[in-house]
C-alpha cells in the first residue's frame, strides 16, 4: 500500500522528522518559513495530512478554497486559535492538537517569567552587562517577593494546574478562575472564584492560562487591570490576544501593575516596540514549549494522531 502524503509545515524536532520520513511520503519545509494561505490551499490538493504549527492560519476563507484531498490537520500545538474549527469540520477535515506534553515546559517558563518580572531580571541583567553597576544600596532593585504570595490563575486546564503545582513549591496561596470548579484532587487546595473580577481582587501575582477565543480577546482590559491589587505582577504564556497591551502599559505607568512577564504578544513574531521600552517587562519570544524533550513529545503526539486516523481509529486528541 502506498504511503499517505504528509506535509510538515515547519522544521520540527529531528526525532519527529525521522519518524515521519519513515512512515509517510513526507514533504518537510526545511526553510522553516510560516506556511502561507496559498501554500495551504495548494497543500490541500497534494497531501492527505498536514502537521502545522500555530504559525499557519486555517481561516474560514482559506479553508473554503481547499481541495477535497486533505483529511487531517494534526496540529503541533495545544492552542488552536489559528484554526477555524467549524470551517474545517464542515469540510470533513479532522483536527487534533498536542495537549499534556507541553504543560510542564510552559509552566516552568511561566515560573521563570514570574520570578524574572518580580525580581527585575531585565534591568538587573542590563546594569551588570553594560558595566553600569557602580554602586549598591539596600534600596537598590528591591522587588516583590514570590514566596508565600497570593497567586491568581485564569484557566486551570493542564498548563494552569502544572503552574499551580510549581507555585506551591514557593508556598504560594493559589486562587483560580475556571469555567468550572475543579474536583479536589485537581484543585489541590486552590481557592475557586466564580468570576474573573473576584479573582483579580486577590491576585498579587496573576498568570493567564486560558485559550484565545472571541470571548477571551482582551480579557485583561483597562477595567480589569484596575481591579488588581496595587503593584501586581502579570504573566502571560498563553496567547497575546488575551491582553490589551495599551491597557497593560497604562497599568504599568500608574504602578497598578509593577511588572509583567510575557511570552506572547498581539503581534508575533515581532512583539510590541512600545512595550519593549519598559524595563519592568520581562519578555520572551513565544518559547513556552521550547525544550528538546517537549518538542519531541509534541511531534510524536501529532504523529500518533495521524497514525491513528489512517489506521481507522479515532485520534486521541481529536477536537
Ligand atoms: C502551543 O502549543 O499552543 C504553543 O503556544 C506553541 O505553539
Amino acid at each position: 500500500m502506498s504511503k499517505k502524503r504528509l506535509w510538515i509545515t515547519r522544521r520540527l524536532s529531528d526525532a519527529t522528522l525521522e519518524r515521519a520520513s519513515r512512515d509517510y511520503d513526507v514533504v518537510i519545509n526545511y526553510a522553516d518559513t510560516p506556511g502561507t494561505a496559498e501554500e495551504l490551499i495548494v497543500a490541500s490538493a497534494e497531501f492527505d495530512a498536514i502537521i502545522p504549527c500555530h504559525s499557519e492560519h486555517f481561516s474560514a476563507d482559506v479553508v473554503a478554497q481547499f481541495a477535497d484531498r486533505l483529511q487531517i490537520v494534526a496540529n503541533h500545538s495545544v492552542g488552536v486559535d489559528h484554526c477555524d474549527l467549524p470551517a474545517l469540520k464542515q469540510r470533513g477535515i479532522v483536527v487534533t492538537n498536542t495537549p499534556d506534553v507541553l504543560s510542564d515546559a510552559t509552566a516552568e517558563l511561566a515560573m521563570l517569567l514570574m520570578l524574572g518580572a518580580a525580581r527585575h531580571a531585565v534591568a538587573g541583567d542590563r546594569i551588570v552587562r553594560t558595566g553600569a553597576w557602580d554602586s549598591w544600596s539596600p534600596a537598590f532593585m528591591v522587588g516583590k517577593q514570590v514566596t508565600g504570595a497570593r497567586l491568581g490563575i485564569i484557566g486551570m486546564g493542564r498548563v494552569g494546574r502544572a503552574f499551580a503545582a510549581k507555585a506551591r513549591g514557593f508556598d504560594m496561596d493559589v486562587h483560580y478562575f475556571n469555567r468550572s470548579v475543579l474536583p479536589d484532587d485537581q484543585a489541590q487546595g486552590a481557592t475557586y472564584h466564580e468570576t474573573v473580577e473576584s479573582l483579580l481582587e486577590v491576585a498579587d501575582f496573576l498568570s493567564l492560562h486560558c485559550p484565545a477565543t472571541p470571548e477571551t480577546t482582551d480579557l485583561m482590559n483597562a477595567e480589569r487591570f484596575a481591579l488588581l491589587p496595587d503593584g501586581a505582577v502579570i504573566v502571560n504564556t498563553a496567547r497575546g490576544a488575551l491582553v490589551d497591551e495599551d491597557a497593560l502599559m497604562a497599568a504599568l505607568d500608574s504602578g497598578q501593575v509593577a511588572a509583567a512577564g510575557l511570552d506572547c504578544f498581539k503581534v508575533e513574531p515581532g512583539g510590541n516596540p512600545t512595550l519593549s521600552k519598559y524595563e519592568n517587562v520581562f519578555m520572551l519570544p513565544h518559547i513556552g514549549s521550547a525544550t528538546r524533550k517537549t518538542r519531541d513529545a509534541m511531534g510524536f503526539r501529532a504523529l500518533d494522531n495521524v497514525d491513528a486516523f489512517f489506521a481507522g481509529q479515532a485520534p486521541g486528541d481529536i477536537l
